[in-house]
């Protein structure tokens, strides 16, 4: 479970952990994010539209003179340390992957001289579809930069943390995740092109729409297998595709009316496939562009729409998410509502009216645990900043 610690709180578990003084210290934060629209599009160079959450992992660090990094989390009981002079160990433990997969990334750049004592926490749902692990290697690449004074620019590191999550962690992931982890802006969602990687940052109005976050508790050991697959097909449509149209380099490239032109050649399955990519792009561009205008019924039914093709063409949802959409659906005041992240679990995201969030609320805690037989945990958020540096070194 995620935990919530005060500045004392930590500061004292850092002592306990590493059992020397903190001081001096650096203190930096990164988000976990949730999408608004636009799932299994950035791998195939298409369009996304996350907001960063105001919950994040938080990482207090204190530099060493060596080139060790002895990084603890306040939910593992083991201290985990490596040393930054050669190429970084892939050993276990599994949560270790990430910051050894940021720290080799920042070390091939010639980025890090010293190490670090570090303790990380988080109050980002672990396995909730929120992108915890991204804020965590966001955290532990801007702790990793600040104990060594070296500066390199947001989209830099966020493509850095990918390369961790490839190389480390082995999940295949797009940019989304550790894009919107760096980059977020406090009031914004971001419209970002996967392609050019420009982002446009889109102010959220909260007086009149908020966003209810609803974490089914269903965590699906296939994932991993899964998420690998639809990459695969994606990759297996463009192929097929590009014989009649050679100017098609990824999903993002291919119409609707050039995707019916090749059903024939293509598999069903990966043509469904395609398909969602198609419309979800256009999904989120028509999305963006309701949420500026302030039409928020507009934007709803892209959201439900969305969900839709997540579940019957991409074949990402589950029962238990499904459930919740539907729940949501029938609350007065929610305009609309989708699952959010990877899927097979995880959460959906649910936006309606201010007053409506308690309803939409309640409605879940009655409804979901007798249609499922589990309890869901929910939170109202707005859009957070990205990853900053709270407390650096004094120069
Ligand atoms: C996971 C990945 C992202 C993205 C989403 C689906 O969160 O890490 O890159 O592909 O799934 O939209």
């Amino acid at each position: 479970m995620e935990v919530a610690l005060s500045d004392k709180e930590m500061e004292k578990l850092f002592v306990d952990k590493f059992g020397n003084d903190l001081r001096p210290f650096i203190k930096v934060r990164a988000p976990g994010r949730v999408n608004l629209i636009g799932e299994h599009t950035d791998y195939n160079d298409g369009f996304v539209f996350p907001m960063a959450l105001t919950r994040q992992t938080t990482i207090l660090a204190k530099p060493r003179t060596d080139g060790v990094i002895r990084i603890a989390s306040s939910l593992e009981p083991q201290v985990v340390e490596f040393s930054i002079d050669a190429p970084v160990k892939k050993d276990p433990p599994k949560w270790s992957a990430y910051p050894r997969g940021v720290a080799e990334a920042l070390r091939k750049k010639n980025l890090l001289k010293v190490g670090m004592d570090a303790l990380a926490y988080t109050d980002v749902p672990l396995g909730g579809g929120l992108s915890s692990s991204a804020s965590f290697e966001v955290a532990s690449g801007l702790a990793m930069l600040t104990v060594n004074n070296a500066s390199l620019a947001m989209p830099e590191l966020a493509l850095a943390c990918q390369w961790a999550e490839h190389h480390y962690a082995g999940v295949p992931c797009g940019i989304m995740d550790q894009y919107i982890s760096a980059m977020g802006v406090k009031g914004h969602a971001m419209l970002l092109d996967c392609r050019d990687l420009k982002p446009r940052q889109i102010p959220l109005d909260n007086t009149q729409v908020e966003f209810l976050i609803v974490n089914s508790n269903v965590k699906h050991e296939l994932v991993q297998g899964e998420y690998t697959a639809r990459r695969n097909q994606c990759h297996r449509a463009v192929e097929l595709i590009s014989r009649a149209f050679p100017m098609v380099k990824a999903l993002r490239d291919v119409s609707m009316p050039m995707l019916e032109e090749c059903r024939l050649n293509l598999d069903p399955v990966v043509f469904r496939r395609a398909r969602h990519v198609i419309t979800e792009n256009q999904r989120t561009l028509d999305f963006a562009a309701a949420l500026e205008a302030k039409n928020w019924k507009s934007a709803g039914k892209l959201m439900y729409a969305s969900h839709e093709s997540l579940r019957d063409d991409y074949g990402v949802s589950c029962p238990e998410l499904d459930a919740l959409v539907e729940i949501c659906s029938g609350v007065s005041g929610i305009y609309g509502a989708r699952m959010t992240g990877g899927g097979f679990g995880g959460s959906i995201v649910v936006m309606g009216r201010h007053a409506a969030m308690a309803d939409a609320a309640a409605t879940i805690d009655d409804q979901y645990p007798r249609r499922t037989g589990l309890q869901a945990t929910h939170f109202v958020t707005t859009a957070g900043p990205g990853a900053h540096v709270v407390s650096g070194l004094a120069r």
